[in-house]
């Protein structure tokens, strides 16, 4: 693991562009993994900012809820159009599980067939969860999960009630990339931002074990931390 430390998390977001910009440059036939909340609208921000313009032609969701409304403010696909697809002008293909041609009964299998036919992922956005979930594998997720189904831990959906305008209809559910396709990336790019996500990360790195999912990317070739912590 390479560990870039930054002084904030926008001068983290910066950096993060920087590299995400490159790595996809480098293998601009490959499909990229995209990430959705707080830490990854900065990043998104600056690739608008610094006119990216992007050369692949697939990007693929990490996880999303399941059953949302594509239309929904709080569905990860419509944010991605928001805050990535539309400031981009970028025209290509956003792959969701559990969307579009993914809402059927085989999405999940069909969305890992995707990747399979179109990746290996060039670079792939991280963030992680207080609770330490990656995407929404939550802790205990199977190291070998591929994409899939998965119920929501309390943690999560609390955490995640912010950006619900009525708390109780966040979803119990979502489609999630597992930790095995997670992997399969050229490059996986780990955001880690504030203090309320230092003791996930820190478990993580110190005692990793089947409730760290974060543990089951460690040993990958490529991945690159770029965190405001100390660790
Ligand atoms: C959600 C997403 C994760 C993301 C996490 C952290 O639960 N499923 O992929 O890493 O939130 O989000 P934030 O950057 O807003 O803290």
């Amino acid at each position: 693991m390479i560990t870039h430390r930054v002084s904030n998390q926008e001068q983290g977001q910066a950096l993060a562009a920087e590299l995400f910009v490159a790595a996809s440059n480098q293998s601009p036939q490959h499909p990229v993994g995209l990430a959705t909340g707080n830490t990854m609208s900065g990043v998104y921000q600056q690739l608008v900012a610094s006119e990216f313009k992007p050369r692949f032609a697939h990007a693929f969701a990490l996880d999303e809820y399941h059953g949302i409304s594509p239309t929904s403010k709080n569905s990860y696909l419509n944010e991605l159009k928001d805050k990535f697809a539309g400031p981009l002008s970028w025209q290509g293909e956003l792959h969701a599980p559990g969307q579009g041609k993914y809402a059927t009964e085989s999405g999940n299998s069909d969305f890992e067939s995707g990747l399979r036919e179109l990746g290996p992922v060039s670079v792939q956005l991280l963030g992680i969860g207080v609770n330490g979930h990656i995407a929404f594998n939550e802790p205990g997720s199977d190291f070998e999960s591929r994409t899939r189904k998965v119920a929501l831990q309390e943690e999560t959906m609390r955490s995640n009630a912010i950006y619900f305008d009525d708390p109780a209809t966040v979803p119990t559910h979502a489609n999630t990339q597992g930790l095995a396709t997670i992997r399969q990336a050229e490059m996986l790019l780990l955001l880690v931002f504030g203090e309320h996500k230092k003791q996930a990360l820190l478990k993580s790195l110190q005692s990793p074990d089947q409730t760290t999912p974060l543990a089951a990317l460690i040993d990958h070739k490529n991945l690159v931390l770029v965190t405001d912590l100390v660790i």
